[in-house]
C-alpha cells in the first residue's frame, strides 16, 4: 500500500472518461499533440478545420491560470497531419500537484497520439546563446525529481507503462535529426541550437548563484515546465520532441543590470513566433507514423 499522501488523484477510469468525452466532441483523431509554451499559443491558430474546446468544459481537466496561456484544446490539421494543440499548459508553481500538471499527456495517449511536440520559453544559461535562439531539446535535468517530485511517484498505472521507465532515450533521436534538417533547409542554422533543458519549480526566477550552478551542471537553458510532461509521455510510450525559445539570458554576473521578467518572455515569443511556427509546421508534415507504433 502507498501512503495516502502519495496517491495520485486520477484513476485510469478518470483518464478514460475524459478521453472518451473528447472523442465524442470531435471527428478529429490526432496522431500528434503539440503543447504550446508561454507566448507560443499562436501555433495552435495554424490548425485547419478546428474543433476548439475550452479546458473549463472538459470533465476532469485542470484550468490554466497564467497570463499568456489561453486554456483551450484545439483539434485540427496542420499541414495535412491530424493534431491536437494545448493552448496553455499547467505548471507546478500554479499550485497543482504534479499528477494534475501532466493529466493532459495521458489523455493524448488515449486519444491515439503517437508523437508529442513540447514547446516552452526558457532562460539561456549557455554563454553562447542569444535571445531569440531556438534550442532543440537533446536532454533534460529534472531538478524537482531530485527531491522526489516526479509525476510517476505513487502506485504505477500499469495500463500506461512500466514502473521504472528509461529516460536515456527521452528525446527521440530521429525526430531531432529531422528537426536539424528542417532548420537547415529553412535557413535557421544561425539561431538553431541543441541543448539540455533544466526544469525548476518556479515561480521566482533564478538567483545568479543558481544560474551559475545550473550551467556548471550541464544545463543550457532553464524553465518551469515540460520535463514532467516528457516523463509521463515516455512512460506511456509516445515519442517526444521538444524545443525551447530562449526568451531571455539568465543573469550570471553580479555587475549585470538585467532582471528576468515575464513580459520579456512574452515579447520575445512574439518576435520569433513566426519562425518557430514555420519550423514546427514543416517538421510536422515530415513526421512518419505507422499503425502499429
Ligand atoms: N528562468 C526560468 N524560466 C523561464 C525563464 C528563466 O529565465 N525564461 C523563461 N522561462
Amino acid at each position: 500500500m502507498f501512503p495516502e499522501s502519495t496517491k495520485a488523484g486520477y484513476t485510469f477510469e478518470d483518464y478514460k472518461l475524459t478521453a472518451d468525452w473528447l472523442l465524442s466532441q470531435t471527428e478529429h483523431r490526432p496522431l500528434i499533440a503539440i503543447v504550446c509554451g508561454s507566448g507560443l499559443g499562436g501555433l495552435a491558430d495554424m490548425l485547419k478545420d478546428q474543433t476548439v474546446i475550452k479546458y473549463s468544459d472538459i470533465p476532469n481537466f485542470p484550468q490554466s491560470t497564467v497570463h499568456g496561456h489561453a486554456g483551450r484544446l484545439i483539434f485540427g490539421n496542420l499541414n495535412g497531419k491530424p493534431c491536437v494543440c494545448m493552448q496553455g499548459r499547467f505548471h507546478l508553481y500554479e499550485g497543482y500537484p504534479i499528477w494534475k500538471v501532466t493529466f493532459p499527456i495521458r489523455i493524448f495517449k488515449l486519444l491515439g497520439v503517437q508523437t508529442v511536440i513540447m514547446t516552452n520559453a526558457a532562460g539561456g544559461l549557455n554563454q553562447d546563446y542569444k535571445v531569440g535562439d531556438i534550442m532543440l531539446m537533446k536532454d533534460h535535468i529534472n531538478m524537482p525529481g531530485f527531491a522526489g517530485n516526479n509525476p510517476l511517484v505513487g502506485p504505477n498505472e500499469e495500463q500506461f507503462g512500466a514502473r521504472f521507465p528509461c529516460m536515456s532515450d527521452a528525446y527521440d533521436r530521429d525526430l531531432l535529426k529531422l528537426a536539424r534538417k528542417m532548420g537547415a533547409e529553412l535557413g535557421y542554422s544561425d539561431f538553431l541550437r541543441e541543448g539540455v533543458y533544466c526544469v525548476l519549480g518556479g515561480p521566482s526566477f533564478e538567483t545568479i548563484a543558481e544560474c551559475r550552478m545550473l550551467n556548471r551542471l550541464g544545463a543550457d537553458a532553464v524553465g518551469m515546465s515540460t520535463v514532467h510532461e516528457v516523463i509521463v509521455a515516455r512512460h506511456c510510450g509516445m515519442r517526444v520532441f521538444g524545443l525551447s525559445l530562449i526568451t531571455n539570458l539568465a543573469v550570471m554576473d553580479y555587475e549585470s543590470e538585467q532582471r528576468a521578467n515575464h513580459e520579456e518572455v512574452l515579447e520575445t515569443g512574439k518576435l520569433r513566433a513566426g519562425q518557430l511556427e514555420k519550423l514546427v509546421t514543416s517538421f510536422v508534415s515530415r513526421i512518419e507514423h505507422n499503425n502499429n507504433f
